[in-house]
C-alpha cells in the first residue's frame, strides 16, 4: 500500500539496501495487485471520468500500465505472446512517438469502450503472460532492468491515480470520500522552523549507475560535481498555519511577491489559496481523499504550484532551494525532516539533463529526456508515493503552474 498509511521513516534508501530483493516475479505480482487495490473501492463510473486534460481516468491508468509491459517486454521478447487487442496499441499509448499513433490525452475520458471489465481482463491476460515469461526466460541484465523500469513506471502511475482521483472527486459538490482510512497529513509540523547550515563547496549529486546497483531512472544520472555557496535549509516543510499567514498578509494580492507568469496565473485563474482549500464563514476546509476536512493547521501545506511556493518564499524572506542544495542537504544534514513521504518539494531548478545525460536508444528513451523544457524539479516524495519509490536522487518534474500533485514548500536562504 502507499505511504498514505506509512510513516516516512519506512522508505529510506538505507532500509531498502538492507532488505533482500524478492524475485522479479514476486515484485511484479505484488505491484500489480497494489494497483488493483487502489481501484477496488471505485465504481466503473468513478474509473471512467477525466476531470481535466492533465488528469487521466483510472481505467486508462489500469490499461496504460499494462500496455507498457505488453509493448516494451512481451511483444519484442516473448515469442509466443499474442496481443490481447491490437486496437489497444494506439488507445493506451501515452506519449511514445517511437511506438506509433496515440489517442489524444485530453480525450482519454471519451474512451467508454473497452469497458472496465475488459480492461481488467487485459490486465489478467498480460499478468499471466508476464509471469510465464519471467519464469521461463533467463533474465539477462538488460531485460531485468526493462522489467524493473516497468515496475517503477507503474508505481509512478499509482501516485497519479490518487492525484487524478482526488481532482475528479473534488469536482463533485457532494465531496465524496475515497477511503475512510486514508491519512494525507500524518506528519505534523508543530515545532518552529530550525535552519541547517551547510558550508557547500564542491559536492556531488545524481545517481552513480556504476557504483550503485539500485534502480534509478535515466534522468538521475550521471553523478556529477556541483559547486554550492554556503546556505541554510529549513529542517521542515512550510505548514498550513504559516501559509495562512501569507494569505492573511495579502499574499495573493501583492504583485511584488510574484514572478510575472505567476502573477498572470493568479489573476487569470483567480487563485486565492492552495488547490482544494475553501473558506466558509471564516473557517477553512480542505478537500482530501477522505472527504472535506477542517484545515489541519499543523500539516504541511499541499497542492501549491511552483509560482505559489516561490511567492511564499519571497514573502517569508527566503527562497526555494536549488535541486543540488536539496539533494546535498538531505545527504549531509542530520536535522532535516519530512523529505520523504510528506510533500513533493519544489526547487528553484529548471528540469534539465544532468551534465553528460544521454537518452537511451529506441522508444523507451522517450521516458524522461524529451520533457526537459519549461518544467521545474521537485524533490523528495509525497504521502501518495508508492512504498519503496523514494530516493535522494529522484527527480520529479512539473510545469510551474501545476498544483494537483501533492506538492509543498521547503525554504532555503
Ligand atoms: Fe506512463
Amino acid at each position: 500500500m502507499h505511504q498514505l498509511t506509512k510513516p516516512e521513516s519506512s522508505v529510506s534508501s538505507v532500509d531498502r539496501n538492507a532488505i533482500a530483493q524478492p524475485s522479479l516475479s514476486d515484485q511484479f505480482s505484488r505491484l500489480r495487485a497494489q494497483t488493483d487495490a487502489l481501484a477496488a473501492p471505485l465504481s466503473p463510473e468513478d474509473c471512467q471520468v477525466q476531470s481535466m486534460a492533465d488528469a487521466s481516468p483510472i481505467k486508462w491508468h489500469l490499461a496504460h500500465t499494462t500496455w507498457f509491459f505488453e509493448t516494451f517486454i512481451l511483444e519484442p521478447y516473448a515469442d509466443s505472446y499474442r496481443a490481447f487487442d491490437p486496437a489497444f496499441k494506439v488507445l493506451f499509448n501515452s506519449y511514445y512517438n517511437g511506438i506509433g499513433e496515440k489517442h489524444p490525452r485530453p480525450e482519454r475520458g471519451l474512451i467508454s469502450r473497452p469497458s472496465l471489465d475488459r480492461v481488467r481482463q487485459y490486465r489478467a491476460h498480460v499478468n499471466a503472460a508476464m509471469l510465464e515469461f519471467l519464469a521461463t526466460t533467463s533474465q539477462a541484465a538488460a531485460l531485468h532492468s526493462l522489467v524493473t523500469l516497468g515496475l517503477n513506471h507503474e508505481q509512478q502511475h499509482q501516485e497519479l491515480m490518487l492525484t487524478d482521483l482526488k481532482h475528479m472527486l473534488s469536482m463533485n459538490p457532494s465531496a465524496p470520500v475515497y477511503l475512510e482510512a486514508v491519512a494525507e497529513n500524518m506528519v505534523a509540523t508543530k515545532s518552529a522552523t530550525a535552519w541547517s547550515s551547510l558550508t557547500g563547496g564542491l559536492v556531488e549529486i545524481g545517481h552513480d549507475a556504476e557504483q550503485n546497483q539500485q534502480f534509478a531512472f535515466d534522468n538521475e544520472s550521471p553523478r556529477h560535481q556541483v559547486f554550492l555557496r554556503p546556505y541554510q535549509i529549513a529542517n521542515r516543510l512550510v505548514s498550513n498555519r504559516e501559509y495562512l499567514a501569507f494569505i492573511a498578509d495579502g499574499g495573493y494580492s501583492r504583485h511584488d511577491l510574484w514572478l510575472s507568469d505567476g502573477w498572470d496565473r493568479v489573476r487569470f485563474d483567480r487563485w486565492c489559496a492552495p488547490m482544494y482549500w475553501r473558506e466558509e464563514r471564516g473557517a477553512w476546509t480542505e478537500f482530501t481523499l477522505y472527504g472535506t476536512q477542517a484545515l489541519d493547521l499543523d500539516a504541511p501545506v499541499c497542492h501549491v504550484s511552483f509560482f505559489e511556493a516561490d511567492a511564499y518564499a519571497r514573502w517569508a524572506g527566503a527562497r526555494l532551494p536549488t535541486e543540488a542544495e536539496w539533494e546535498h542537504a538531505v545527504s549531509a544534514a542530520d536535522a532535516l525532516t519530512q523529505y520523504f513521504g510528506s510533500r513533493w518539494q519544489w526547487t528553484a531548478s529548471a528540469y534539465l539533463g544532468h551534465p553528460g545525460f544521454t537518452v537511451a536508444a529506441g522508444a523507451v528513451g522517450e521516458y524522461n529526456g524529451k520533457f526537459m523544457c519549461n518544467q521545474f524539479v521537485l524533490k523528495g516524495s509525497s504521502s501518495a508515493t508508492a512504498e519503496g519509490h523514494s530516493r535522494v536522487t529522484y527527480r520529479n518534474f512539473f510545469q510551474p503552474e501545476k498544483r494537483w500533485q501533492f506538492s509543498g514548500i521547503r525554504l532555503a536562504r
